[in-house]
């Protein structure tokens, strides 16, 4: 036979075979493969050609298997990232304020705590695929209300402005859209529901601080009319005239009362809540509103319990309710959950607040994710941050010396409650009983003993909150960040990249790996298929605020200096306790 005419498809898998053993053995026995030095020119030609046949066939058995694995597997579009043709539900979990830090915290504290190994990870590191790149078109850092704009416009914008472009003109937002084709909608939240990421979704105003005008759009009395089917979360503030008792409307409006000419069913309570039995007893739209203003961070709501319902039921609700109501509609349902005080916790500087809130979140998204698996009607969960906050670290340089590598789980363990409960117990007792110092280097030991299980306060912590009580929310973070070793570099935002989710991979494939924020957005739109009806009703917005002269439901242009002050008060220490 001649050279050329070897049967190469034969011998080249056998010498390929025994060049990576030896090099596998040299690996085991440490010394180094000896290789025959080629026995002529012809070969090394032959070794050429060997090899290239070899790639070309190589290649070719890949092109047919993705081929036909293309084929095999057409018929259901999740798995190649196609949009669905017939009915769907999606649902978009934000988690205000988490950075891949808050991940690492939670997962090691959640191991601590419950005795797990290493590997015991969250919920959320199961469906990871990509992240995203927050910044806002007026800023590398963005706020709340640019990184929901980016979610429900997929546009960017400044900080500050709820679903309106950097010209300040209106633009339709995905929930608007879905609406307006014939899904139902819902907002989940354990904020004010007035506040920055649900307020993007259902209204249009030149700065996230008119909270009252914000109110009318959520519950139809805007240039749209209604396009929410379902809210459930805090805020009841921005409903009711500042006249009563929980109202902080600066107009005397009774917006509860306005919302049952909407045809509203409203409820305030947690009795109302379980009235509901997770869903099942729902008459849309609902109007669930628990809170004046948030709900409790998670570690302090577990101890009230009877008084306000966790992420995890008002998510199993929702679903549940807008599952029921699409029973017998070609479309589905768009609904928004929120983790929206991860955010807070993270402003506060507080890691314990954090890990419970992360971990509220957590337990949501599993019951999202059970839903969805056990739903007859195809469905997608995807879920991200709208930004870090806190600049959060898993480890902090205490002193000039710093000899291990650690962070305490442990002290986070025995906290109880917030800093931000801790503070109030404080302040109420400051107004209450006048107390002298001397009673104050007392209470104060106790006090955070009894809330953040801290037995070993310095005397200059409790001089600096007796001479500084209005920062005792973040002196008192700082007690527990110091001593269980977490850093902390702003009590405002960071522009650090956020994690994305989904509940299955392949079905949001698009957004799989690094992604700018507004392609969330165009996600959504496009998952759901509403992308003319957003051009639509970005075209009715322009349309109404040219005949409303007044421009009343958009407000003026906010001055730079209004838009600073609302961050500045956003970001204050007394946040929490103004409102409350
Ligand atoms: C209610 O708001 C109006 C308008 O901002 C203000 O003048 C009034 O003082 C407020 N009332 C209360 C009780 O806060
Ligand atoms: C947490 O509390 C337990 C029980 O009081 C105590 O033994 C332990 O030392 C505390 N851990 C820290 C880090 O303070
Ligand atoms: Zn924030």
């Amino acid at each position: 036979m001649a050279r050329g005419e070897e049967p190469m498809l034969t011998r080249r898998p056998s010498s390929h075979n025994d060049e990576r053993a030896t090099e596998e053995d040299a690996l085991l026995t440490g010394q180094r493969p000896t290789r025959q030095p080629a026995a002529s020119r012809w070969a090394r030609y032959r070794e050429i050609a060997l090899f290239t046949w070899g790639l070309v066939a190589t290649a070719a058995v890949i092109v047919l298997a993705v081929v036909y694995q293309h084929q095999t597997s057409k018929t259901t579009s999740e798995r190649h990232g196609e949009r669905p043709n017939g009915k769907r539900n999606l649902v978009f979990m934000v988690s205000d304020g988490m950075g891949p830090t808050s991940l690492a915290l939670t997962r090691g504290w959640r191991q601590y705590v419950n005795a797990l190994p290493w590997d015991g990870t969250l919920v959320l590191d199961k469906h990871l695929i990509g992240n995203s790149r927050t910044r806002s078109s007026s800023s590398l850092v963005t706020d709340s209300a640019a990184g929901a704009t980016a979610f429900s416009c997929g546009h960017k914008s400044y900080n500050g402005a709820i679903s309106v472009m950097p010209d300040h003109s209106p633009c339709g937002s995905v929930m608007e859209a879905a609406k307006r084709a014939g899904y139902t909608t819902g907002l989940v939240v354990t904020t004010r529901i007035t506040d920055a990421t649900p307020a993007c979704f259902a209204s249009h105003v030149r700065t996230r601080a008119m909270e009252d005008q914000i109110a009318e759009q959520l519950i139809g009395d805007g240039p749209l009319g209604r396009n929410v089917d379902l809210i459930l979360g805090g805020g009841r503030c921005h409903f009711l005239p500042n006249t009563t008792a929980g109202g902080c409307r600066a107009d005397g409006r009774d917006l509860i009362e306005k919302a049952d000419e909407h045809d509203w069913n409203y409820i305030g309570t947690r009795e109302d809540f379980d009235g509901l039995n997770l869903g099942s007893s729902v008459k849309l739209p609902l109007l669930g509103l628990f809170a004046p203003t948030d709900i409790p961070f998670e570690i302090d709501r577990r101890h009230v319990d009877d008084e306000y319902p966790s992420l995890e039921e008002m998510a199993k609700t929702a679903l549940r309710a807008l599952k029921d109501a699409t029973k017998d509609s070609d479309q589905g349902f768009f609904l928004m959950i929120e983790g929206s005080r991860i955010d807070h916790a993270g402003h506060n500087n507080d890691p314990a607040a954090q890990v419970h809130e992360v971990l509220a979140y957590d337990r949501a998204m599993q019951a999202v994710i059970d839903f969805l698996e056990e739903d007859d009607t195809e469905g997608l969960m995807v879920a991200t941050s709208d930004h870090e906050t806190g600049g959060l670290a898993s480890a902090r340089q205490l002193n000039v010396n710093y000899p291990e590598y650690l962070w305490y789980p442990d002290v986070l363990a025995n906290a109880t409650h917030s800093a931000e409960h801790t503070a109030r117990l404080y302040f109420s007792h400051l107004s209450s009983s006048q107390p002298s110092k001397a009673d104050l280097r007392k209470y104060l030991p106790k006090l955070i003993n009894d809330n953040l299980g801290i037995k070993n306060v310095t005397p200059e912590e409790i001089e600096y909150l007796i001479e500084h009580p209005i920062y005792a929310p973040w002196t008192l973070a700082d007690v527990i960040s110091k001593r269980s070793q977490t850093g902390w570099s702003t009590h405002g935002h960071s522009a650090v990249d956020v994690n994305i989710y989904a509940s299955d991979r392949h079905a949001a494939k698009k957004l799989q790996g690094n992604h700018e924020n507004t392609e969330v957005g165009e996600f959504l739109r496009w998952y759901l298929d509403v992308e003319e009806e957003v051009k639509e009703v970005t075209k009715e917005l322009r349309d109404k605020l040219e005949i409303s002269s007044g421009e009343s439901w958009l407000g003026p242009i906010p001055s730079q200096e209004d838009l600073a002050k609302v961050e500045t008060h956003l970001m204050s220490p007394q946040r929490g306790f103004e409102q409350a």
